[in-house]
């Protein structure tokens, strides 16, 4: 199955508004003629949301929020909702992030409301999991994201999850550690992943879903990385936040490299 790959850039809580435009603008110009086959999404902090979205208009390159809050409005002081994301031109919005996890009381339960809130308007999750180092160590990690998916995609009919769906296997060890999963240690994940897929929404739809892979993602490591069966696509944060580490590593993309009558 040939899934379109999809290299995301998670910009977490970095760049001031000039600084996002400056990086908006570099990977604009440096994937002017991106290859169809590659999807990419920035994912600013949430002030810099409505001014990249207006700069990606008219380009391939989509826009991605870091967070949602599952009620659409109320009293729900410090929230952003989905219709706001949406009027605010996202596509893609990233949940259940370990550091939400771990810094600021994310459960599966909410991953779950965030989830379904971000179907009900159209958009695309990218779900992250993974396992912790002690969990890997311990033999858990399967079981750990196991609960992980299970939790967050409760009652999703099959046709919604392979219409929006994206999973981000991220071994928590991995983030901003520079210390990358192995190309096999990923691709033995991933597969488990679609083989839960695949029992959970059938087959056919299971082999659409993408599955990126998030962890020290660079541009030296992005090619093999990427080269594997199940391997999706990327999510990426510390390279994402440089124009030429982010594009070597969206070109690293076995479908990704531009066209050459259009480079340069
Ligand atoms: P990293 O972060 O590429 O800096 O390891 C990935 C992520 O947290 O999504």
């Amino acid at each position: 199955m040939n899934r379109r790959r999809i290299i995301a850039g998670n910009w977490k809580l970095n760049g001031t508004l000039k600084e996002a435009l400056e990086l908006t603008q570099g990977v604009l110009k440096a994937l002017s003629s991106l290859s169809e086959e590659v999807e990419v999404v920035l994912c600013p902090p949430f002030t810099a949301l409505s001014k990249v979205g207006e700069l990606l208009k008219g380009s391939r390159i989509r826009l991605g929020a870091q967070d949602v809050h599952w009620e659409p409005k109320g009293a729900f002081t410090g929230e952003v909702s989905a219709p706001l994301l949406k009027e605010a031109g996202c596509r893609f919005c990233i949940i259940g992030h370990s550091e939400r996890r771990l810094w600021f009381g994310e459960t599966d339960s909410n991953v779950h409301k965030k989830l379904l809130a971000l179907i009900e308007e159209g958009l695309h999750p990218i779900l992250c999991v993974g396992e912790t180092l002690e969990q890997r160590q311990r033999g858990h990690t399967w079981e750990i994201i196991r609960r992980q998916l299970e939790a967050a995609l409760e009652g999703l009919e099959p046709l919604a999850a392979a219409r929006h769906l994206v999973i981000a296997y991220e071994p928590v060890w991995a983030i901003g550690t520079g210390q990358n999963a192995t190309p096999a240690q990923a691709q033995e994940v991933h597969a488990k992943i679609r083989g839960w897929l695949s029992t959970r929404f059938g087959k056919a739809q299971a082999q659409s879903i993408r599955i990126q892979y998030g962890g020290s993602v660079k541009p030296e490591n992005a090619k093999e990385l990427l080269a594997q069966t199940d391997v999706d696509g990327a999510l990426v944060g510390g390279s994402s936040l440089q124009v030429k580490s982010f594009v070597q590593i969206v070109e690293s993309s076995p479908q990704g490299r531009q066209a050459p009558c259009c480079t340069g």
